[in-house]
């Protein structure tokens, strides 16, 4: 079929809206029909190169190339064709995206850990994970790579079972879309990684759409002090309504407010969620931690950073942890659904997320507004 999809041909180039020939699903996947994608800052790190994988790597691929791709790892949709051996959902089926397959038979999904599945290698695109073989193609017949295997950027989308979650028909498609990435991400950051307790002092570092999940899910876990960094002031008075009790515009200057209001005892988490993570921010979170506390990396680096300013010495003798995050470290088949059972509980801020939607032409205004800090998440609504 036809289908109309946002494509990146290059690093630095604009996202180009274009009509795409889509196969249909084969055995062990589905066509969905999709509602709503997020953009998330992910996404941004392909057209800056940040998130482009070296040289050597690429080399590795069979095109030698992540590019041509379609982007776009935060969605929803509704079920609307199954291939043969579909048994995770029917037609008509609500869904969730997930941007790491889970396969729930490796050895981290067996463990209990769906987002180290094995099947989240292929992340910047490749063939499908049932067969290796494409069902996205260019105009021209060029075989299109779909980011983290699901291209959310796209009318439609032929996925693998692994990639997507039932909902409950109910909920809103909008905030469906939005706990398959940023929500559970940040979230999962404080709760998970973090694993902040009732009476901790936790600092966010970042306040877009995923720092203001780590917001949220800090004071949900009864975090004493919640001390949300940003240099904007409207990401900082908007993360005093996801349960910031504090806010601070860089890390230097929450220095002496985390020491006043611990008394002297520092932060036990430092949540890491600024657009772009760097070597030199790892250091200040360190600064702002206590003994024995965890700062938690969720931005994503430039990948060809290699470099990090770390006090080794500090790092040991205070039994500091510095720990990476992926999903939260949350298994998506299980997070999803609990997330929106909060939201519907009322224990969970979803609507609040959403500052502006935007038709899938307007995608480059989208990421426009993102850079600009002007979006706590903007939303690509379909038709
Ligand atoms: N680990 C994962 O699984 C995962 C998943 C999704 C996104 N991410 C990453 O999380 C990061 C955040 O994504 P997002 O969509 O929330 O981005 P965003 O652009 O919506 O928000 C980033 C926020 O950081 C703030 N910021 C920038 N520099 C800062 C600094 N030095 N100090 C304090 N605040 C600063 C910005 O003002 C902005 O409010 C990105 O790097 C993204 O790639 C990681
Ligand atoms: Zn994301
Ligand atoms: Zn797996």
């Amino acid at each position: 079929m036809k289908t109309r999809a946002a494509i990146l041909h290059g690093i630095g180039q604009q996202w180009s809206v274009e009509e795409i020939e889509l196969d249909p699903p084969g055995p062990g996947e589905v066509l969905v029909k999709t509602a709503y994608a997020g953009l998330c800052h992910s996404d941004e790190h392909l057209v800056t190169g940040d998130m482009v994988p070296p040289e050597e790597l690429l080399a590795q691929l069979p095109t030698g190339s992540i590019f041509p791709i379609i982007g776009g790892h935060e969605g929803s949709g509704v079920v609307v064709e199954v291939g043969a051996n579909v048994t995770k959902v029917a037609v008509g089926d609500h869904v969730s995206c997930s941007f790491v397959p889970a396969c729930g038979s490796c050895p981290p999904c067996a463990e209990g850990r769906q987002n180290l599945c094995d099947l989240g290698a292929r992340t910047f695109g490749g063939g499908m994970i049932t067969d290796g073989t494409y069902r996205t193609h260019a105009a021209d017949g060029t075989n299109l790579g779909k980011l983290a295997q699901l291209g959310t950027f796209s009318e439609h989308m032929t996925l693998a079972q692994e990639s997507v979650i039932k909902v409950e028909p109910d909920i809103p498609l909008d905030v469906v879309c939005l706990v398959s990435c940023g929500v559970a991400t940040g979230y999962g950051s404080a709760v998970n990684r973090a694993d902040v307790r009732p009476g901790d002092t936790v600092v966010v570092v970042g306040c877009g759409g995923i720092g203001m999940n780590a917001v949220q899910g800090a004071a949900a876990a009864g975090a004493s002090n919640v001390i949300a960094v940003d240099p904007i002031e409207f990401k900082r008075e908007t993360a005093m309504v996801f349960g910031a009790t504090h806010t601070a515009t860089s890390m230097q200057d929450a220095v002496a407010l985390v020491n006043d209001i611990t008394w002297g005892r520092m932060a036990h988490a430092v949540i890491l969620t600024p657009g772009v993570l760097t070597g030199d921010m790892v250091q200040p979170a360190m600064d702002l931690t206590a003994k024995g506390g965890t700062v938690v990396a969720t931005a994503v680096a430039p990948m060809a950073q290699q470099d990090v300013k770390l006090d080794l010495a500090r790092l040991t003798l205070s039994q500091k942890e510095l720990r990476g995050t992926i999903f939260g470290s949350a298994s998506p088949n299980f997070r999803i659904p609990e997330l929106l059972m909060m939201y519907r509980q009322g224990k969970l801020k979803l609507d609040e997320l959403i500052t502006r939607r935007y038709s899938l032409d307007e995608i480059n205004q989208g990421y426009a507004d993102m850079n600009a800090g002007i979006n706590i998440r903007g939303l690509i609504e379909f038709n």
